[in-house]
């Protein structure tokens, strides 16, 4: 007997490694500090702990080669879910700075397509991972008698922060940030983006 699965409605993480983040990153880690200089106090969102830049990356010209890939990355997927051809692809952009002890709380993004991080300095494992709740409500009514926990019947599933490595997913996504128990400060850059007609 030959039992077939077919995953139904699945839940989707995009990444894909910078090439050249290694010096791409050094640049990036400046500016973000350079941001943080100007704006010590930061805004509050869901950072425990944290400095979190205004979502002002997309306006300033020193972010603009970020900006581009984050935008292609987006538009790559966005062609591969068959978007109509001709969307304006618009991005909206911030800095994130968390020292040891700090977290981000769980949430999601509304009024965009796709919501994501870009790592660029941090110490893994044990700065601690980007988590995401299962989304599928149903599942959540009953726990699964199970000895092993799979990607079906995860709750939750982590994916360990790489330098240079970019992550974009559904904007309705839950999602959170484990707290960093390294010694170093993990930065990186979140966005949205939202697909429109021009
Ligand atoms: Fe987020």
């Amino acid at each position: 007997m030959k039992i077939i699965s077919q995953p139904l409605f699945p839940s989707v993480v995009w990444t894909t490694l910078l090439d050249d983040h290694k010096a791409f990153n050094s640049q990036l880690m400046n500016q973000v500090s350079a941001l943080q200089d100007i704006d010590p106090r930061g805004v509050d969102n869901t950072n425990v702990k944290g400095w979190q830049s205004p979502n002002t990356l997309q306006n300033l010209p020193a972010f603009e080669e970020i900006n581009r890939r984050i935008l292609q990355v987006c538009q790559r997927i966005g062609e591969s879910l068959h978007f109509k051809s001709g969307q304006a692809y618009h991005l909206q952009a911030w800095a994130n700075v968390s020292p040891p002890g700090a977290s981000n709380k769980i949430h999601y993004h509304a009024n965009c397509h796709f919501s994501g991080v870009y790592y660029i300095s941090l110490k893994a494992p044990e700065c601690g991972s980007i988590y995401f709740r299962d989304p599928r409500v149903a599942s959540r009514m009953m726990t699964w008698p199970v000895e092993q926990i799979t990607d079906f019947t995860a709750e939750e599933i982590q994916m360990r922060p790489e330098e240079g490595r970019l992550y974009v997913f559904p904007g309705w996504l839950e999602h959170g940030v484990e707290e960093n128990r390294s010694d170093r400060d993990r930065v990186s850059i979140s966005f949205n983006v939202l697909a429109a007609s021009r």
